[in-house]
């Protein structure tokens, strides 16, 4: 339809992308044979890539999501498979109109298995470079820490001496904070944002998806984030929202994700019209995209179709991404 092809068009700028939530299905099954990884057998789930797909449509939580998401990346070994994942998701990128993304990755996930810093980011590396060669994307990484980890976890990785590197030589601009939410109040991590802040990094944190607003209010005051993934929870509290919107902090809004994951009943139900009338900005993000049956496209189509944005609408929100963006202000430049 006409619609889809002016969503298609627009150059879209992605902020809140999992790298290892586009890990197919059956990708999984093709890693796990290649890798000799046994997938649970005590779970019918992973019997066949059909009932997987057919598994993920019957996420009942964050944490029942997370399960199934922890096991998936478990196939991941070689800096090739890496590089493979990361491919994938770039040609759906390219097929969404993807101009700029800045990727999520989980460096404890893959290190606690064995698997060495470098690998990933060497893997990741690689596609991006493709990525921009073929498709003139350009893409930046942020090294998210783990939230149903120790913090002590999170610290001892944040000051391993690959990561550190990362940080220098500025192949990962940012930090953010995934994984379990409930329980897990963003304070705790006070003292890694501090260190973060300290070497100049961007910082983000998920707050606010299953939590309840008071997590981004305690985001934002111990933390000191620029951005808050997700945040849909800031409806609840309109005096915050209204400090949101003035203080111009971007919200990474994940609409299917939100659904999928039970954090809304419908597309309709997340505050997307009352965002914009509340003057907060925000972005529109694929999470998770191989899990939750949707990529960057399918989000802004599933909104446009809840909430019909005028074009000027849609313009304005495509503008927002990328004044968002961490890019160089010479690509946002040339992107705006
Ligand atoms: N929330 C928290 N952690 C995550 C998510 C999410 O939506 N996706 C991948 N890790
Ligand atoms: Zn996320």
């Amino acid at each position: 339809s006409s619609i889809h092809s002016f969503l298609q068009a627009l150059p879209k700028v992605e902020h809140h992308m999992h790298i290892e939530g586009a890990l197919s299905p059956s990708l999984i099954f093709k890693l796990a044979a290649k890798n000799g990884i046994e997938l649970p057998k005590d779970d019918s789930a992973f019997s066949s890539v059909e009932s997987l797909v057919e598994r993920y449509k019957h996420f009942t939580s964050l944490d029942d999501f997370l399960h199934y998401y922890y096991i998936g990346m478990s196939v991941l070994l070689s800096a090739g498979d890496f590089e493979a994942l990361a491919w994938d998701y770039f040609q759906h990128a390219a097929a969404d109109g993807v101009v700029h993304a800045e990727l999520f990755y989980d460096p404890q996930a893959h290190t606690s298995r064995g698997v060495s810093y470098s690998t990933i980011v060497s893997g990741i590396s690689a596609a991006r470079k493709r990525a921009e060669s073929e498709f003139g994307i350009t893409t930046e990484l942020i090294c998210c820490f783990l939230r149903h980890l120790p913090v002590s976890d999170s610290l001892m990785a944040f000051d391993s001496s690959e990561i550190q590197a990362s940080f220098k030589d500025g192949s990962v601009i940012g930090i953010g904070l995934d994984s379990t939410e409930l329980d897990k109040p963003p304070h705790l991590w006070k003292e890694l944002y501090a260190k973060a802040a300290t070497q100049e990094l961007n910082l983000t944190a998920h707050a606010g998806e299953e939590g309840p607003a008071e997590y981004i209010t305690d985001a934002l005051a111990s933390l000191h984030i620029s951005r808050i993934d997700h945040g849909v929870h800031l409806i609840d509290d309109p005096e915050l929202m209204a400090s949101v919107a003035k203080e111009g902090i971007m919200l990474t809004v994940c609409p299917i994700s939100n659904v999928v994951l039970k954090c809304f009943p419908s597309i309709k139900d997340v505050p997307i019209r009352k965002f914009l009338d509340a003057g907060v900005r925000f972005s529109i993000n694929s999470d998770d995209p191989a899990y939750f049956g949707g990529y960057i496209l399918d989000n802004y189509c599933a909104v446009d179709d809840a909430f019909q944005l005028s074009a000027e609408e849609w313009k304005s929100v495509c503008r927002a991404a990328i004044e968002g963006s961490w890019c160089s202000e010479e690509r946002k430049a040339e992107l705006l």
